[in-house]
């Protein structure tokens, strides 16, 4: 394949590829004191950021980098894009300085897709819009597989504002077709219009869920791109929708709690519960630059179809 652009590119066989791909990767490495591989020398990648991202942008340069690429961050802001440049311009000049791969984080849905018809190198969807973020997915997919050791039939809770989440939108397609049994939990008002048709179970009850879920996924109160009909009060969400140490008691002894940040600490997650040894949030992070690396191997690398 030339692009990711959303988990749909990826069957189970190209979703385990990219895990176990992460996981040799993480192998090679290991017990080195230089954490890099020669396997993109000579090629070169850039960052589009026309959104703001802490993790995803700088876990994608740290990949980049540990293939030995040649790393381009170009930042939406301060560039010729505030001059009116498009999306087109703006990817096609890239392209003429030799980009042979493309990272695009872009608040309008479908950004990625359209610039895939613009460029001949490859593109990676880093997050656009409400759309989806495959590349979250890919590394919550295979931070479950190493901490319970398997997908296949693994329970896992979604809860919160799925309304806005590109990230709810890639773990529900890319989990299922790992196998994996996706309950979403959240108010009415944060559930999206068609939600009937999507391979999950939806309960509006998280008291009822915790006690039987293998993971249970905290999604970020996306309060920028919502209203206060959508929102109507932050203490009645958390008390309702918040998963807090007493909440966390109800878990079964070897579930997990995930959180893709940035979080809202005190809304949707309690400190005690993001900082507790049931959180996974920072080994996600960690995860983020070896599956990044094998995303960006397996599309410049050369490497089997
Ligand atoms: N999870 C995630 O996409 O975080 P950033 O917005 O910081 O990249």
């Amino acid at each position: 394949r030339r692009h990711l652009l959303e988990v749909a590119d990826l069957d189970r066989a190209d979703a385990t590829l990219v895990l176990d791909t992460t996981a040799q990767i993480e192998q090679a490495l290991a017990g080195r004191e230089v954490k890099k591989l020669p396997t993109l020398r000579g090629r070169t990648v850039v960052n589009l950021f026309f959104e703001d991202s802490t993790r995803t942008r700088i876990s994608f340069e740290l990949a980049a980098k540990r293939l030995s690429a040649d790393v381009i961050n170009f930042s939406a802001k301060g560039s010729s894009v505030s001059k009116g440049e498009s999306l087109k311009d703006t990817a096609l000049t890239l392209e003429a300085m030799g980009a042979d791969g493309i990272v695009v984080r872009h608040p309008a849905s479908g950004a990625p897709h359209r610039l895939a018809q613009w460029v001949q190198g490859s593109v990676v969807n880093a997050g656009d819009g409400t759309h989806e973020h495959p590349t979250q997915a890919l590394l919550d997919a295979y931070t479950i597989r190493q901490r319970l050791g398997r997908l296949d039939g693994v329970r896992v809770a979604i809860v919160g504002d799925v309304l806005h989440s590109r990230v709810a939108r890639s773990n529900v397609g890319l989990l299922t077709t790992l196998g994996a049994e996706v309950t979403l939990v959240a108010p009415p008002t944060l559930l999206p219009v068609g939600v009937e048709s999507w391979p999950v179970a939806v309960s509006y009850d998280l008291d009822a869920v915790l006690p039987k879920a293998d993971v249970v996924m905290m999604l970020r109160v996306q309060a920028e791109r919502m209203n206060a009909s959508f929102f109507p009060s932050a203490r009645e969400y958390s008390r309702r929708y918040g998963l807090d140490g007493r909440r966390m008691a109800a878990l079964t002894d070897d579930a997990i709690v995930m959180h893709p940040g940035p979080m809202n600490r005190g809304m949707e997650i309690a400190a005690e519960v993001a900082d507790s040894p049931r959180s996974t949030i920072v080994a996600q992070v960690g995860n983020g630059v070896s599956v990044r690396m094998a995303v960006l191997y397996l599309l410049l690398g050369g490497a089997p179809e």
